[in-house]
């Protein structure tokens, strides 16, 4: 595919040859054949002509992967990874990172016409930063697999559920990166090698740290050999022998805290690797800035901040704010919370834990009256918060969201049933290289 022609002519196209017409939500080409049938195909372009070959066939749609590219886009670009194609960490390498962000505001675009049927007045400018290195979260799979010459450490492969066979990440801090094939080393030596599923990596800009999921127990020289690796290489050891309550602090015993910083607001927000955080940090203030500039919180005000995690969003508003309430399904994550308003000498705050995918009217009535609203659901999005807003809902809404499909459905009963107006909406960045789309959007109530 080195030689590729920029604009063959039409006519000496071959008749299978089809033109890409936009990007689905994973970042694969969408292309209609004569016959009308719909084909998703892999590693495709915008405006591209490719010849495919279908890996899945149904009775309406097709999903294949690109066997020859005909016309390139100008947006095409190389690969910095070679582990691209196979991994399926990343989906959109192979497109310039300035075409990335037009293709993601393209897909909320998308989902906000054609799912929500709403509009924005108008767009936000795109949120964005380094297109690479910016992942200082992952969950990365281990397993032993002889025939491949010991010990794997990475992400599951693009479509199945193998680990890729990987020596780096460009998605990862380099020094993290760096840290894959010791791994794969370490984890080969140890005597647990066949018990070790999962090491979860948590880098900071103070410390970095490494839980290591093991399903016996760890014995001494194995250890020992995990001692020896967080000295040379600088990291602190957590252990996990079951599920994420079980996580505890290994090595050295006098590690630093986890904590990030959000200099802008003079907070600093400690955590436990089992928290959720915000995996992109560069972009994560920038979020809460835009998140604020739109939200607009005053002294006189009492704001709810829901789906409030350890309070990303919730203290940087109580700066501004009279009074932040957070809401949050995990209570240790609402313990974290509390904990983080008082570490930051911040009394304008109350947390409290809560089901909000059960949220009703009268629940959300008991909480009395909020001038205005964050809402920062999971993947799902916040269908029985938006169904639960009554008379006295608040004038202004904020909505940050990772699904723009779970946005648009929200948005439609928003816009179309509770009387808000779609002012703004814009997409961040915050995952560079993958489909992955993370907006948001300002509601204000017409009175
Ligand atoms: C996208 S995260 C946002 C967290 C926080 N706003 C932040 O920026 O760090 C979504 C949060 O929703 C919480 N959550 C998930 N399901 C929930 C539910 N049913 N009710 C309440 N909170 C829930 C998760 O624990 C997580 O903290």
């Amino acid at each position: 595919m080195d030689d590729i022609p920029n604009d063959p002519p039409r006519q000496s196209l071959p008749a299978d040859a089809v033109v890409i017409e936009s990007l689905d939500h994973e970042g694969r080409g969408i292309a209609h054949r004569p016959d009308g049938k719909t084909l998703f195909i892999d590693g495709a372009i915008t405006g591209e002509v490719v010849q495919y070959s279908p890996w899945r066939k149904k009775d309406s749609y097709e999903m294949a992967q690109m066997t020859r590219l005909l016309r390139a886009s100008p947006l095409r670009t190389q690969p910095r990874c070679r582990h691209f194609g196979v991994c399926g960490g990343c989906s959109l390498q192979h497109i310039d990172p300035v075409g990335q962000v037009a293709a993601k505001q393209r897909v909320l675009e998308d989902s906000l016409q054609h799912i929500g049927k709403v509009r924005p007045d108008y767009w936000l400018p795109a949120i964005h930063g380094p297109a690479w290195g910016y992942r200082t979260r992952a969950r990365l799979s281990v397993k032993r697999v002889e025939k491949k010459g010991g010990v794997l450490v990475g992400f599951h492969e693009r479509r199945n559920s193998f680990i890729a066979d990987m020596e780096s990440c460009e998605t990862l801090p380099p020094r993290i990166s760096a840290l894959i094939k010791p791994l794969r080393q370490l984890i080969a030596s140890m005597e647990l090698s066949a018990a070790i599923p999962q090491i979860e990596v948590v880098a900071t800009t103070q410390v970095d740290a490494l839980v290591l999921r093991h399903m016996q127990p760890v014995g001494e020289a194995d250890r020992q050999r995990l001692r020896d690796f967080a000295d040379k290489h600088h990291i602190q050891w957590w252990l996990q022998a079951k599920g994420p309550d079980t996580i505890t602090a290994f090595y050295p015993p006098d590690a630093p805290e986890l904590a990030y910083q959000l200099t802008e607001f003079g907070l600093t927000m400690p955590f436990r690797p089992s928290e959720f955080t915000q995996i992109n940090t560069e972009i994560n203030p920038l979020l809460i800035r835009r998140a604020l500039q739109l939200l607009q919180p005053q002294a006189s005000e009492r704001i709810a901040d829901l789906f409030c995690g350890l309070g990303n969003f919730t203290l940087p508003i109580a700066r501004f704010a009279g009074h932040v309430t957070g809401i949050e399904g995990s209570a240790q994550l609402v313990a974290r919370a509390e904990a983080n308003a008082i570490r930051n000498g911040m009394s304008n705050v109350a947390f409290g834990v809560a089901n909000l995918f059960e949220m009703t009217s009268e629940q959300l009535a008991r909480l009395g009256h909020f001038d205005k609203i964050l809402i920062d659901p999971p993947r799902d999005g916040a269908l029985a918060v938006v169904q639960s807003l009554g008379e006295s809902a608040p004038e202004r809404i904020v909505y940050v969201s990772c699904n723009p499909a779970t946005l648009a459905r929200d948005a439609s009963i928003l816009v179309h049933e509770k009387g808000y107006r779609l002012v703004c909406a814009g997409i961040a960045n915050m995952f560079p290289q993958t489909a992955h789309v993370e907006s948001v959007t300002l509601f204000q109530r017409n009175r």
